[in-house]
């Protein structure tokens, strides 16, 4: 049985991407397309427990058509970052909390908990063999995905009792294709993305899945990302398909929706909260209504408003659509406070700020 001491077998990939090619990806790697050389993969079952942890060549999976992920969706994943650092090193930003958040996944999804040192050792051991793989694109970093799904082959529905859980990289730049200096929002009216009980809180693709048709709206009426409000009154701001939202206020004050178990715990809305209160400023976490929104924006008392996540960093709302009509917060451009805190937080992600809160964990 494998535990966060043991080590991985290493199977080096005999066919790695030759030189010239990965330099061609990496100059501009775009999200989430171009892939390093392995992959990470543990396996689970009743009795025996997690075991055959290996590190391998990033190749197709063969599944068995009744694995039990591709019928019932029993899958979660993670998203964090690595980062080459201002001393030449490498570090990846807050793993424990990824790790820990993996962990309320898997139970909320009634799946097999993956001890979180185990989780963090995976990951050590993969960026170290593809450690050549960091995009020369300004501001590239190595996107980490840990995911985990059901494999058991039966088509009762229950909990499985075997598990995949695997770790892939994906050399990344900007994660908005418009590159545009604030982004566009669409304030979704006939589509929810979790209820009070549902799976809000956890990451799993089911989440994403029933969202896509939301974020499609978006798009086709101009928008770079999808604003959900909340399920039981439809009238509360919640997040966006796949980030946080904050609000900034002429008095200097910041809010953000509150985490009542719809929404999902962002890692970078957290270390921004600290990161503000830490510069003094007021942050609340408290309930937004999309009508405040609309009158704050028209007033002058709300000025800024961002998005926040792993693969967004932190992303300015410049304008705000909805069937009733558009409006914009400020000038529709990147507001101050915003890339303030944005820069706060990239400078200790990079090494070139001190960190106080021991965020960064150092690499190879
Ligand atoms: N909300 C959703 C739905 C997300 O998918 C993400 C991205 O992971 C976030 C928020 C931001 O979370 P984090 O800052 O931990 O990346
Ligand atoms: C992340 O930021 O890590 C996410 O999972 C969001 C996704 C839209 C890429």
């Amino acid at each position: 049985m494998a535990d966060s001491r043991q080590s991985f077998v290493i199977e080096r990939n005999p066919e790695p991407v030759g030189v010239a090619d990965r330099a061609k990806v990496l100059a501009d790697p775009g999200f989430g397309r171009v892939f390093t050389d392995h992959m990470a993969l543990i396996r689970y079952s009743e009795g025996k427990g997690w075991h055959d942890a290996r590190i391998t060549a990033r190749k197709p999976l063969m599944l068995d058509p009744a694995s039990a992920v591709l019928h019932y969706a029993q899958e979660i994943f993670e998203g964090l970052k690595a980062y080459k650092t201002a001393d030449g090193g490498m570090a990846m930003f807050r793993p424990d909390a990824n790790a820990r958040r993996f962990r309320q996944s898997a139970q909320r999804l009634a799946m097999a908990e993956l001890p979180e040192e185990l989780f963090i050792e995976s990951i050590r051991q993969l960026v170290a063999i593809d450690k050549d793989w960091f995009p020369t694109v300004e501001g590239g970093s190595l996107y980490i995905r840990p995911f985990m799904f059901a494999n058991e082959v039966f088509l009762g529905v229950k909990p499985s009792s075997e598990y995949l859980y695997l770790v892939i990289i994906s050399p990344v730049g900007g994660y908005f294709k418009s590159g545009a200096p604030a982004v566009s929002i669409w304030v979704s009216q006939n589509y929810t993305r979790a209820a009070p009980g549902g799976t809000g809180a956890a990451k799993c693709g089911g989440n994403y899945a029933s969202s896509l048709v939301a974020q499609a709206e978006a798009s086709k009426h101009g928008c770079d990302q999808v604003v959900f409000l909340d399920a039981a009154e439809h009238k509360w701001v919640e997040e966006l398909g796949g980030m946080n939202v904050f609000f900034v206020f002429e008095d200097g004050s910041l809010q953000t929706p509150p985490l009542s178990g719809t929404i999902l715990p962002g890692i970078t809305r957290d270390s921004l909260m600290t990161l503000a209160r830490s510069e003094g400023l007021t942050v609340r976490e408290e309930p937004y209504s999309f009508d405040q929104w609309k009158r704050d924006a028209a007033s002058g008392k709300l000025t800024e408003c961002f998005a926040c996540g792993t693969a967004a960093v932190v992303t300015p709302i410049g304008k705000v659509a909805s069937p009733e009509g558009e409006f914009k917060m400020g000038a529709g451009g990147p507001g101050q406070t915003t890339m303030r805190i944005k820069q706060k937080l990239v400078d200790i992600q990079r090494g070139v700020a001190p960190d106080p809160h021991g965020w960064v964990h150092k690499l190879g």
